[in-house]
């Protein structure tokens, strides 16, 4: 196959057949500006690459990681709505999200995509569901802000680790559960408690047991970063009201084009666009740079998903998050006329799912008038294009992902997208994508410090 190669640089999943029905995810991958751009890749370059991109893919297909299967396997959607119906129906005001990394940012993400940007804030009847938060870090002041406002005697707090000892989560964990059982006793702690974590073993499921607690299950096969599709951002989704069907949907499609297609995938193509980037030509920063607020989330989700799976025996490119039109008045510069190390991937929604009209006024003011009459969407989409066309003049290469609009069924495709394309990307390094073992001697000392027995 590698003689008949040709790769069409934009390419559409709309348009890939699978299982006789068109695709309905509408994400579109356009790597043009990587090719086209002065000192881009050329098709040489791909076709050096291009048997290993046929051995990585027919290794994620012949023995598929954890993730690949998680958007066909309904078990842990229908187990995370049995839960969030139960927690929706006891008039639950607050839902706390506890977890790190992995257990944090693929909900993170789905909440700030897809809900409302102050469902905090809006009436019960708005609301789709209680308000979320999300305890990260271990920072008090924003764990004792959380407990500002949400109401103990209906908070229902989600603690989310698969290893079942993470300090940050842990600690976080202890500190509400304190709170709860001194409003609620045991009994009402218990009755507010979710345990998401390693069904098997851990600290966690050992908590879990004793007490009693309801536990939803995280894959033993499917690490932090790769379980959005778990219980572990299926909960939060189905509790605040979200489809989770759809995303699954969404993703399913992505895992069929990837059975269907291979390594002519999207997905897969943008695994060897990036590393050869980063290889051969030296641009070792890949900057996600989403036009669209909701999508902020999604860029930090995906930050950490490269630079945790890939960055290690010194290799890695460096993964950064943007927001357009934001960082067009405080990263661009940089991105246009800094050093030549970047790679700048637009993430860019067709149809927002809200728009307003700019009114026309001031008509007499030409730096002010021209703008009356347009739509604000119109304008970030322009601007969107506009930054497009200006790297790619300046010879700053750059990809674009566009989404219809931002939906749960594109966002599981998307997300689904990226999980395959880091795995990928992984087997090109040549690195282990699904270990971290760069983050346990940091552990190590804090076990130690903070007097942890046999550290
Ligand atoms: O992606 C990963 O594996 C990590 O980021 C973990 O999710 C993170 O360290 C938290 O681990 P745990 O879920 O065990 O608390």
């Amino acid at each position: 196959m590698a003689g008949d190669y040709t790769l069409d640089y934009t390419v559409s999943p709309r348009e890939i057949e699978t299982e006789g029905s068109l695709s309905m995810a509408d994400v579109t991958f356009d790597y043009r500006n990587l090719v086209e751009v002065e000192g881009g890749l050329t098709d040489r370059d791909l076709e050096g690459v291009r048997p290993r991109m046929q051995k990585a893919t027919d290794e994620l297909l012949g023995s598929p990681p954890g993730f690949m299967r998680l958007p066909k396997t309904t078990e842990y959607a229908e187990a995370s709505a049995r839960v969030a119906e139960e927690i929706r129906g006891s008039g639950a005001t607050d839902f706390v999200h506890v977890g790190i990394g992995g257990s944090a940012l693929g909900p993170m993400a789905l909440h700030r995509a897809l809900n409302h940007p102050y469902h905090n804030a809006l009436s019960g009847e708005a609301r789709r569901g209680p308000h979320i938060h999300f305890a990260e870090n271990t920072d008090p002041a924003t764990l004792s802000a959380i407990l500002d406002v949400a109401d103990p005697q209906s908070t229902w707090v989600n603690v989310v680790t698969k290893s079942g000892s993470t300090a940050e989560t842990m600690a976080n964990f202890l500190v509400i559960r304190g709170v709860l059982v001194g409003f609620l006793g045991d009994f009402g702690f218990q009755g507010r408690t979710v345990v998401t974590t390693d069904p098997e073993e851990g600290f966690l499921k050992g908590i879990a047991d004793r007490e009693d607690l309801r536990v939803l299950p995280i894959p033993k096969d499917v690490g932090g970063r790769f379980s959005v599709l778990t219980p572990v951002g299926l909960l939060p989704a189905a509790v605040t009201g979200l489809d989770v069907g759809a995303l699954l949907t969404g993703a399913a499609q992505c895992v069929d084009e990837v059975g269907e297609i291979g390594a002519e995938h999207p997905a897969v193509v943008g695994a060897a666009m990036h590393y050869l980037m980063d290889t051969a030509r030296g641009r070792n920063v890949r900057v996600t740079m989403t036009y669209a607020d909701a999508l902020e989330r999604l860029a930090a989700w995906f930050v950490q998903l490269w630079a945790e799976s890939l960055g290690k025996d010194g290799k890695g490119s460096t993964p950064h998050g943007a927001v357009g039109t934001t960082d067009q008045h405080s990263q661009v510069q940089l991105y246009m006329q800094g050093p030549q190390d970047k790679v700048i991937e637009i993430v860019e929604v067709e149809r927002h799912p809200r728009d307003l009209e700019i009114p026309a006024a001031y008509k007499d003011l030409e730096g002010v008038g021209y703008l009356g009459g347009h739509t604000m969407a119109e304008l970030l989409n322009v601007e969107c294009d506009a930054t497009r066309r200006a790297l790619t003049e300046a010879g700053r290469p750059n990809s674009t992902i566009k989404l219809g609009t931002v939906n749960e069924e594109n966002l599981g495709y998307l997300l689904q997208a990226l999980e395959v394309q880091t795995a990928v990307a992984g087997a090109l390094y040549g690195v282990n994508a699904f270990d971290q073992p760069g983050v346990e001697a940091g552990k190590q000392i804090t076990y130690s410090r903070m007097g942890r027995p046999g550290y």
